[in-house]
């Protein structure tokens, strides 16, 4: 007897959608595996609690998979679940080394199996995009790397005009980011400075020292090689033009400035910080300015990349309609 596992997910909860999924799970399971179809002895589904319009096991019967014992159950909420999937089990009555198959969205329950996925999300400062990164890398459980960080790491030691001094610098400087848990943390000869470079002063430090070529390309060749060996969802401002341009996914976030200089506003003053929200919202729309004017890999929407205005979404709306786009395509 041989056991293989297969799951998949459908865009919407309608019959159709349902029918159109498991056909196809089961034939490439069937094709994977080098199944005759009366070697299936029994076939097990669950549907997460969101499927309600249709039965996986009629449609593995319509679909012609009418020999075996089928059989479908509910399976119960889970916070942070997997929308809209569907898992199979197939009882093959012969001893084989069993291919399990994962489809869709569900490639991301077994990235093992499915391969490594780089998700990219631009956007200017306040757009949402490293929550919306973090949030997205935990629920995928994959990587998070915040590009912004080693920008500001650099910026947090250097004379941000000195191209040549930076350079210079990033040799002596090791310049570390480390993942403990999931999450980043960014260290300067081994000195944990995360918390350090999200100081308000390090913002425009950053955009300024992020235009010298010399840095990017310096940047860029640690994120490419990070990215190269993982699945990762990285944040920053060329993700998907310049650094990964042939990211699986590409995303570019936006909000309008006032937007986002009050979530920087109640961002900082939560952490206590004393600022000023006008001298706040001065300070984005020059990095704006900044970032999306340098020579090199300017702050920029990728062509293909889903652009997203945050300004009146909430971030479980924003979040949500960045897996549905993934979901729907992967
Ligand atoms: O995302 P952030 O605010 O932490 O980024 C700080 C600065 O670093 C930003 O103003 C421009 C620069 N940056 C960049 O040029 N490219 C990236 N991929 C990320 C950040």
């Amino acid at each position: 007897m041989t056991v293989i596992r297969g799951a998949t997910t459908i865009p919407s909860d309608t019959p159709e959608e349902i029918r159109k999924a498991v056909k196809e799970l089961l034939e490439q399971i069937e094709s994977r595996n080098d199944l005759k179809r009366d070697e299936i002895v029994s076939l097990v589904f669950s549907s997460t609690s969101d499927i309600h319009s249709y039965y996986p096991a009629k449609a593995a019967r319509e679909a012609g998979f009418a020999s075996c014992s089928l059989f479908s159950a509910q399976e119960p909420e889970i916070d942070g679940g997997l929308p809209l999937c569907i898992r199979a089990m197939l009882f093959v009555g012969k001893n084989s080394d069993p291919k399990h198959v994962y489809l869709r969205g569900a490639k991301i329950l077994r990235k093992d199996i499915a391969g490594k996925i780089n998700i990219a999300i631009d956007g200017p400062a306040g757009s949402g995009k490293s929550t919306i990164a973090e949030m997205l890398a935990r629920d995928y459980n994959i990587l998070h790397l915040d590009t912004g960080a080693m920008y500001r790491a650099c910026a947090y030691k250097a004379d941000v005009e000195d191209e040549a001094a930076i350079v210079d610098l990033m040799k002596d400087v090791k310049l570390d980011v480390v993942f403990e848990s999931g999450a980043q943390k960014t260290l300067l000869d081994g000195v944990d400075v995360s918390e350090d470079i999200r100081k308000p002063a390090v913002s425009m430090a950053a955009s300024a020292v992020s235009k010298h070529p010399s840095v990017r390309m310096h940047m860029t060749e640690k994120q490419r090689e990070i990215a190269g060996k993982m699945s990762c969802v990285l944040d920053g401002r060329d993700i998907g033009t310049f650094v990964l341009p042939e990211a699986d996914f590409k995303f570019f976030l936006t909000a309008s400035p006032r937007v986002r200089a009050k979530r920087r506003y109640d961002e900082l003053v939560q952490k206590g910080y004393e600022v000023d929200f006008d001298e706040l919202l001065t300070e984005i729309v020059r990095r704006d300015e900044q970032d999306s004017t340098r020579a090199l890999a300017p702050l920029k929407r990728a062509d293909d990349a889903v652009e997203i205005d945050t300004s009146d979404k909430s971030i479980e709306e924003v979040l949500s309609e960045v897996k549905k786009h993934i979901q729907e395509n992967i």
